[in-house]
């Protein structure tokens, strides 16, 4: 499965794909890691593993739309199968995202469908939840509301913090979007008419 990474900044969760391909556990092809930011450190990582990178400054757009649409004419030109977005802070046109519809995931830290958007793990402490998570869904143009596809759970300690949640989730991130990424990479997990169906059975 050809695979395009879209990513803003560290790019750990590309790290984890990186990893578990070379582990042979992923029968995907990273073919492209794109950024709205140039400095992004994930850009330095694709590029230590001979993947093309490409950096697409909005700065260098008139406007968001036009922006989204370059950055996905770019994108598109590598044919992946699927797009990952992987910590790309950036929301994208519902025009670009329409013809990507079933191959454009992405992974979010919480237990969507609470928390759309920002400061997930603040959000979640301030509730007073004593479960907090991780989502891979399917991108719609609804921010962080596509049709879901899997979560990882994790408990919320006494005296966690943000960052400490931040901390615990992470590895829980990169463990659920490399099994989510296999499951497509199988065709185990596919989207199906606006549905997303596993083991050939709507979830
Ligand atoms: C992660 O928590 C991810 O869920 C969120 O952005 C954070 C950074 O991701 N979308 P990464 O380290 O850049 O992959």
């Amino acid at each position: 499965l050809r695979v395009a990474v879209l990513i803003s900044g560290r790019g750990s969760n590309l790290g984890a794909l990186i990893a578990a391909q070379r582990r042979g556990e992923l029968p995907i092809e990273i073919v492209l890691v794109a950024s709205n930011k140039t400095a992004a450190e994930g850009l330095r990582l694709a590029e230590a593993n001979g993947i093309a990178t490409l950096a697409l400054d909005p700065a260098s757009q008139p406007d968001r739309a036009r922006y989204d649409a370059e950055l996905f004419a770019r994108v598109g030109a590598f044919a992946p199968d699927l797009i990952v977005l992987a910590g790309f802070m950036r929301v994208l046109d519902a025009a670009v995202l329409a013809p990507w519809a079933g191959r454009i995931i992405n992974i979010h830290p919480s237990l969507l469908p609470k928390y759309a958007g920002l400061h997930t793990h603040k959000r979640a402490l301030a509730a007073g939840d004593t479960v907090h998570g991780a989502s891979v869904h399917f991108v719609t143009a609804e921010l962080d509301g596509g049709p879901l596809l899997a979560c990882s759970e994790i408990t919320i300690e006494p005296g966690d913090s943000p960052d400490t949640l931040a901390q615990r989730l992470l590895p829980r991130e990169h463990a659920l979007l490399c099994r989510c990424v296999q499951w497509l990479a199988q065709g185990r997990a596919e989207w199906r008419d606006g549905t997303v169906h596993f083991d050939g059975v709507p979830l």
